[in-house]
């Protein structure tokens, strides 16, 4: 169902003089102005939220489409978001202590190929600053929290910062993400390997099932999974996963790799590689997946869905509801409504 709205011709204008300024500050001006423009404006810009209810993972949603988890972090513009029309929103990454992240420059634009190449790094002001904005959270939409590691905290000790992040958001989020897939920060993407995912998540899934009992309410958790996943990894994830009772994957992060980029500049920066370009390794892990846990398993695809049709492309690879980011940066909002009216 469409309905009129003005930001994409909007969006068209402000691009140019966005494109214009060093990346991380245009990524700063519209978080600033999300968060600050009035509600009244932003309705008129961004039109009715699509309105196509589903269920997925015991949370009602009014729509597939949800905001991939490192726009907004530390959550300041969470009502601009659900004004745009998600119907859910990632917030996060958020460590149980404030971080600055790696040394700026570290996001890339690559408009040729649609993509960005990024090693932020885990910049975020804390879990408890996130835990304080989302008591006053506007709740049209659904609210994930995506939680991540200090840099400075031992691998052997990733366990601990997970658990405070878990208790300090627990009764403030619709769902909780554990994201083991970043590759900025050292190591990381190590705790999906065997020996440490399995004890990992058995912990933190008992950490969960303690609060629920406590607060009385059952929050799903959720995995994000990177796309450089060898198939046997993928599988093996799948098995662990369902084992575990883990209650979604989402698939996938950013990617290490550089495929097709021969010959962009940008494409030598170090950092994981987002949009367009990532596509096809975040299409391939969800298809493993899905055929993998079968139909009923919930499980989130992002990477790469610049349009309506990249979205069912999506959705037919087995992904039941769908998260953007770098498809935000090249189109607008305008993709919000685009994707939700295919799906
Ligand atoms: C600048 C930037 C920062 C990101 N930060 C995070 C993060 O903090 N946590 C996370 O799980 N994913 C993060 N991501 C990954 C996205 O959530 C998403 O998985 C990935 O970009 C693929 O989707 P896309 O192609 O639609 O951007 C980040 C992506 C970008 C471009």
């Amino acid at each position: 169902m469409k309905t009129p709205s003005h930001s994409g011709g909007l969006y068209a204008l402000a691009r140019p003089g966005l494109f214009a300024l060093e990346p991380e500050r245009a990524h700063e001006l519209t978080l600033a102005a999300l968060a600050r423009l009035p509600a009244v404006a932003q309705r008129m810009m961004f039109g009715e939220p699509a309105h196509a209810p589903l269920e997925f993972c015991g949370l009602r949603l009014r729509n597939r489409v949800g905001l991939a988890a490192g726009l907004d972090k530390d959550g300041v513009a969470i009502a601009g978001w659900m004004r745009m029309g998600f119907g859910f929103v990632e917030l996060g990454t958020v460590t149980p202590r404030p971080q600055p992240g790696n040394p700026p420059p570290r996001l890339f634009r690559l408009p040729s190929r649609r993509a960005l190449i990024n090693r932020m790094g885990f910049n975020n002001a804390g879990v408890n600053a996130l835990a304080e904005r989302l008591r006053r959270a506007p709740r049209e939409a659904a609210i994930g929290v995506n939680l991540g590691k200090n840099a400075d905290t031992p691998l052997a000790r990733a366990i601990d910062d997970y658990r405070l992040g878990l208790e300090a958001v627990y009764s403030l989020a619709d769902y909780i993400t554990v994201n083991l897939s970043s590759p900025n920060t050292a190591g990381l993407r190590e705790l999906q390997e065997r020996d440490r995912f399995e004890p990992l998540l058995r912990e933190l899934l008992q950490t969960r099932d303690r609060l629920a009992d406590r607060h009385g309410r059952y929050r799903p958790l959720l995995v994000k999974l990177a796309p450089d996943l060898a198939d046997a990894e993928v599988d093996r994830l799948a098995d662990a996963a369902a084992t575990l009772g883990v209650d979604g994957l989402i698939a996938t992060n950013t990617t290490v790799m550089r495929p097709g980029l021969e010959g962009c500049a940008p494409a030598a920066e170090t950092g994981g590689l987002s949009g367009a370009p990532l596509a096809p390794l975040a299409e391939r892990v969800l298809r493993r997946l899905r055929l993998r846990l079968g139909p009923s398993y919930p499980l989130v695809g992002v990477g790469g869905i610049l349009s309506g049709e990249d979205a069912a492309r999506r959705r037919e690879a087995g992904a039941d509801v769908l998260q953007i980011y770098t498809g935000l940066i090249y189109r607008g909002p305008t993709l919000v409504r685009e994707v939700a009216s295919v799906v």
